[in-house]
């Protein structure tokens, strides 16, 4: 027997405030958008229509963003990093961050301008190496610290960056905690988390923002591919700043017609499920060791949570195999689709939406989401093969089988 995939519809009381959400309007879009376009490196990450597999489900179509192209760095992560840095920057040169452009910050002019800096975070590995990247092409210095049990190529490839970077002995939450003292204590140290907490909250707005990028240019190429809009949004969480900021795209673009999305997290670390459940923020201790190492994260963004309290309609706790079997699913398409590498942290929403259409288990799931041969669904497969021999372990050999 396969462990059980839980979920709940959203019971909380709406909030009166919805001070995040203002963070993902229009305006706040189109600079982030400015932004990242001026990068030499940047272009739109392929929105791929799996047609094929959305006929054998029975919905109308199966759209997936994949991160994978994005900026090289195989993860849509560098959208947060790179935008809170050059955030930092602007505010630093006392300059608006439409002002500011790939160009300048990396300048000779501008460093002279701000000074050393060195970035501080901890990370699973995605953000981190973004961090790294951004710290890297402005010629400053970064400083990463990893929870205990990564990924071994994930530490390599953010010291490929140039960064100091470490695994330590804590899970991911401590490890925030670990490197935000290592931050206080430098001088020239800025802490650039993408997860928020009480009297830290600038710097994370600015990455939510960042991933923004994201989610508007798939409601774009959706448009372009005359699709007036997705009727459901699945999307991953591990802190939900990801979440937050789609859930938080898709509100502002849409109002009262927003898709109905659905928040999804690894079963050992579903903060924000145990929380939609409680209503209110509810951590989760313990390793949360998960294939969905990105995934890993016990302690909820408070600017994202409130958010998707208010908007996200069902929330998901899955277990390994969903992620599992979303990732061989993709890997191995039906005759006509697209071939897809979606990592461990990017293909459980692919895994879960096939399940649910597939395994009358979840018949009272599927008829409560209202999935049907008129659905346009849209998920983002956030991240590639970020850990190689991972990604085989699990698509060649049945590493985290996923049968019945
Ligand atoms: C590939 C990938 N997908 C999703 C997430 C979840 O993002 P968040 O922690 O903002 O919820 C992460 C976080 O590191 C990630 O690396």
């Amino acid at each position: 027997m396969r462990e059980r995939i839980n979920w709940i519809s959203n019971k909380m009381e709406p909030s009166p405030h919805e001070a995040s959400l203002a963070l993902l309007a229009e305006d706040q879009i189109k600079k982030v958008r400015g932004f990242h376009k001026s990068f030499p490196i940047y272009e739109p990450t392929p929105l791929v229509g799996l047609d094929q597999l959305a006929k054998k489900l029975g919905i109308k179509n199966f759209f997936l963003k994949d991160e994978s192209y994005r900026f090289g760095l195989n993860a849509f992560k560098v959208l947060g990093g790179s935008y809170a840095v050059g955030k930092f920057i602007a505010q630093r040169l006392g300059k608006d961050i439409s002002e500011i452009s790939y160009e300048t910050m990396i300048s000779a002019e501008t460093k002279a301008k701000v000074g050393d800096i060195t970035f501080y975070t901890a990370t699973d590995g995605n953000h981190g190496r973004g961090v790294a990247w951004a710290a890297n092409k402005l010629g400053q210095k970064s400083v990463i610290a990893m929870p205990v049990g990564s990924s071994q190529t994930r530490l390599k490839a953010i010291q490929a960056e140039g960064a100091e970077a470490t695994i330590t002995d804590m899970n991911y939450d401590d490890a925030v905690r670990y490197v935000n003292g290592l931050a206080e204590k430098d001088p020239n140290g800025v802490m650039v988390q993408d997860t928020a907490w009480d009297g830290y909250e600038e710097i994370p707005s600015w990455i939510m923002q960042g991933y923004s990028t994201m989610a508007a240019e798939a409601d774009e190429q959706l448009h372009d591919a005359g699709i007036a809009r997705p009727t459901h949004v699945f999307v991953q969480a591990g802190v939900g700043s990801f979440a937050g900021a789609v859930q938080g795209y898709f509100a502002n673009a849409y109002k009262e017609d927003c898709p109905i999305t659905t928040i999804v997290e690894a079963n050992v670390a579903d903060c924000i499920y145990r929380s939609a459940q409680a209503g209110k923020l509810v951590p989760v201790g313990g390793d949360m060791q998960t294939i969905m190492a990105g995934l890993a994260c016990g302690e909820a963004c408070t600017i994202s949570w409130d958010i998707l309290k208010n908007k996200a309609k069902f929330f998901v706790s899955a277990p390994d195999w969903v992620s599992a079997f979303g990732m061989r699913m993709l890997a191995a398409p039906l005759r006509g689709d697209r071939q897809v590498v979606s990592g461990e942290s990017g293909s459980v929403t692919s895994g879960l939406v096939a399940t649910l259409m597939e395994d009358d288990t979840y018949q009272d799931f599927r008829e409560a989401l209202g999935l049907n041969e008129d659905s346009v669904v849209l998920v983002f497969s956030s991240e590639g093969d970020t850990d190689p021999a991972k990604y085989k372990s699990i698509v060649w050999d049945g590493e985290c089988p996923s049968v019945k």
